[in-house]
């Protein structure tokens, strides 16, 4: 392999394009390569129409930062900080050596690292701008039991990769470059199977057992399109996130017997079919009654609830499962970080949370904690940074 050639060792930590073990294996000398479908090496394009991240499969690790503008930081200092933080993005994501990088060796293992960036509120006033009419916290709904250390937000940085490492140094990096600017105002760690561990396209599950993110549309479809990204103004390919930090109770999830946790979604927990019979892929029959003459997905059941008889009332669902060291006294701290894309919160996610909040059996075990909404601009060219569109 040409690789292994040993002058370029020097451009190599510079950056200037060596793939991460390309690198190692030049250093070593003697190492393989590893195999070409190393899951280490691959890589998720930084630049482009859209932001990556919004389109990829979820990877296994993500860390979300949460981020305020220091008093005083204006418009051209945003532009400064979005072309920093794009530059470092560029690299890190190619797992290429960012500038001024004290640690580069951990630059090099990029396992489908994407930075993903989104602008609360605040900032695009900063960028003096109105920011859209959703781009705002949510209306409160019933079931909250919000934490402001878990709330709002002006720059979110969503940094994901299948590999715990790669996530670490890269918001170590983001946060180097972010911090004369901003300070951190909240950050949540979340996770997934490590990939390898299940064949690819497996539907994730979360820490109730449940398998989630069934009913999702398809990255790259013309119904994932139309759903998510905006069309309009700076926003234009685009789209917004809703965080939600939601505390699962396990404990009072493990007094319930299994039909009474199936019948709370709808779905077995076995492989993820509709109570009405099937596999994952099928569709719930929401008529079917059982012997007793009742619904067989109860009305009660979050499927029945999270649905809408408005197809544009649909949002693409991309959640993280937490578990943190619990309270003192208490023996887990887990939930989910449920995260949603939608062109527009107010038409798409809102009505669907209104109607949870008003009946959803899973509302007994699960309770939102945190919550933020972020309008995510669209991806740049090589050239560009990730919020041009709103800051030249
Ligand atoms: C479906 C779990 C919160 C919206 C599901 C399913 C599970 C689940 C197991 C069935 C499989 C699937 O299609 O993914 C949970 C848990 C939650 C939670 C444990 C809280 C910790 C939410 C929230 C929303 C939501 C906050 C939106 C406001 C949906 C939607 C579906 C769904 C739209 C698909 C419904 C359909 O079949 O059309 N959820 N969910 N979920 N959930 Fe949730």
């Amino acid at each position: 392999r040409q690789l292994l050639g040993g002058a370029a060792i020097g451009a190599g930590i510079l950056g200037a394009g060596a793939g991460g073990f390309g690198l190692a294996a030049r250093r070593d000398g003697t190492a393989e390569p590893p195999p070409e479908d190393a899951y280490g090496t691959a890589t998720v394009p930084f630049h482009g129409k859209h932001q990556a991240g919004i389109l990829t499969t979820g990877q296994a690790h993500a860390t979300l930062l949460a981020l305020d503008l220091r008093p005083g930081t204006g418009r051209d200092d945003l532009r400064r900080m979005m072309r920093l933080l794009s530059q470092d993005a560029a690299r890190l994501t190619q797992g290429e050596v960012p500038l001024a990088d004290s640690e580069p060796e951990l630059a090099l293992v990029p396992a489908r690292l994407t930075v993903t960036f989104g602008f609360g509120p605040g900032l695009v006033d900063t960028a003096g701008q109105a920011p859209p009419s959703w781009l705002a916290a949510l209306p409160g709904f019933g079931v909250d039991r919000l934490d402001p250390a878990y709330c709002d937000g002006d720059l979110l940085i969503e940094v994901a990769a299948d590999d715990p490492v790669t996530v670490a140094h890269a918001v170590r990096m983001l946060l180097k470059d972010a911090r004369a600017f901003t300070g951190i105002r909240w950050t949540q760690s979340g996770f997934r199977r490590a990939r390898g561990t299940e064949p690819g396209g497996t539907t994730m599950r979360n820490l109730f057992g449940q398998i989630d993110g069934t009913v999702n549309p398809a990255p790259g479809s013309e119904d994932f399109d139309q759903l998510v990204w905006c069309r309009e103004g700076w926003l234009a390919d685009g789209t917004s996130l809703v965080i939600r930090r939601i505390h699962m109770d396990l404990e009072g999830w493990d007094r319930l017997d299994r039909p009474g946790r199936e019948q709370s979604v709808g779905r077995t927990l076995g492989n993820g079919a509709p109570l009405t019979g099937g596999n994952e892929h099928d569709e719930p029959d929401f008529e079917a009654l059982n012997a007793q003459g009742f619904t067989v997905i109860p009305p009660f059941a979050h499927i029945r609830r999270a649905r809408s008889e408005n197809p544009r009332e649909r949002i693409v669902r991309r959640s993280y499962n937490y578990d943190d060291p619990p309270p003192a006294g208490q023996i887990s701290d887990s939930g989910m970080i449920f995260m949603s894309c939608q062109a527009d919160v107010d038409r798409q996610f809102v009505p669907i949370q209104r109607r949870l909040d008003e009946l959803d059996l899973l509302n007994q075990w699960t309770t939102p904690v945190g919550s933020a909404v972020f309008a995510v601009p669209p991806g740049c060219g090589a050239d560009g940074y990730i919020g041009e569109t709103l800051l030249e």
